[in-house]
This record gives C-alpha cells, sequence and structure tokens, in this order.
C-alpha cells in the first residue's frame, strides 16, 4: 500500500490543535496510516504532574487499540506515522515513543522525517522486543524448575 504522506502529515497537523499542552506550549500531533487503510490519530496530553504526560505518539496507539483490530495484523497494523508540531513540520518521535511505535508497527513502520521516510528500525536499532521477552522468561521459566529439582 503506498502512503499518502501529505495527507497523513495534514491529518497530524489538524490532530495537533487538539493538543492539550498548557504546560510546554508545544502542540504535537500524530497521525498513522493502517494496513486496512485508516489513519488513526493523536495529540499529546499535557498533566500538572509532569511526568504523566503522553506523548501524540502514545495517545495514537492508544486510539488504535481503542479502535480495534480491523487490519491484516491486530498487532501491528500500523505501516506509516507522520508526526508534526503545531506548525506542522515533522518532529522525530521521542525514545519511549519509538518503543511504542515498534509494537504498533513492527521495525519497517515507515516514519515521516524532513528527509523523507524512515524505517523504525533505523531510528530504533537492537530494540527490545517482544522475542526477547518470550526467550528470556522461558530461559528463567527452565533455570527455576532446574533449581528446584536440584
Ligand atoms: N512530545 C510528543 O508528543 N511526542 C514526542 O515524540 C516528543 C514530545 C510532547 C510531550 C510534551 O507534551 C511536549 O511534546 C514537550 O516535550
Amino acid at each position: 500500500m503506498s502512503t499518502d504522506w501529505p495527507a497523513l502529515r495534514a491529518a497530524a497537523t489538524a490532530a495537533a490543535r487538539h493538543a492539550y499542552a498548557p504546560y510546554s506550549g508545544l502542540r504535537v500531533g500524530a497521525a498513522g496510516l493502517t494496513d486496512d487503510g485508516r489513519i488513526i490519530v493523536g495529540a499529546n496530553v499535557e498533566n500538572a504532574s509532569f511526568g504523566l504526560t503522553l506523548c501524540a505518539e502514545c495517545s495514537l496507539v492508544g486510539a488504535l487499540h481503542g479502535a480495534g483490530p480491523q487490519g491484516a495484523r491486530a498487532d501491528q497494523s500500523l505501516v506509516a506515522v507522520a508526526v508534526v508540531a503545531g506548525d506542522g513540520d515533522p518532529l522525530l518521535p521521542c525514545g519511549r515513543c519509538r518503543q511504542l511505535l515498534l509494537e504498533a508497527g513492527g521495525g519497517s513502520l515507515l516514519v515521516d522525517t524532513a528527509d523523507g521516510p524512515v524505517e523504525l528500525k533505523v531510528l530504533l536499532p537492537a530494540a527490545f522486543t517482544t522475542t526477547d521477552l518470550a526467550e528470556r522468561r522461558e530461559r528463567q521459566t527452565r533455570e527455576t524448575e532446574t533449581r528446584e529439582t536440584t
């Protein structure tokens, strides 16, 4: 599926208008294209308890799951994402959001940048993944069983 990047960026810019950013003053909007052609948006939501702030990408991923799994891959249905500041210029997702987006779109998720789309795996190399989680959990279970039987 090809991505209409200007449309995706425009959707992110429109979402940024709904941002709640009274503390930083930086409105951020995010728009993601799903593998079944839907555009899902999010905006940053700040809080007087600053550390509770939700980035635009967080609210996008929340909205994605709230909308329900309809695409081919429920767990990794995003194919392209545009994140912009209120002025419409692309903004690179923060580290935490790169990790969140990875689980919503995988390493081949295309992320809009000022220099054109880039694969998420380039922005987040050597990421912690669900594979790491499963392998480590199994190893831990085996080790516990071995300890208990010796
Ligand atoms: N922000 C995002 O929404 N996404 C990012 O990837 C980086 C930062 C927001 C969080 C906060 O409301 C404001 O930008 C300033 O950090």
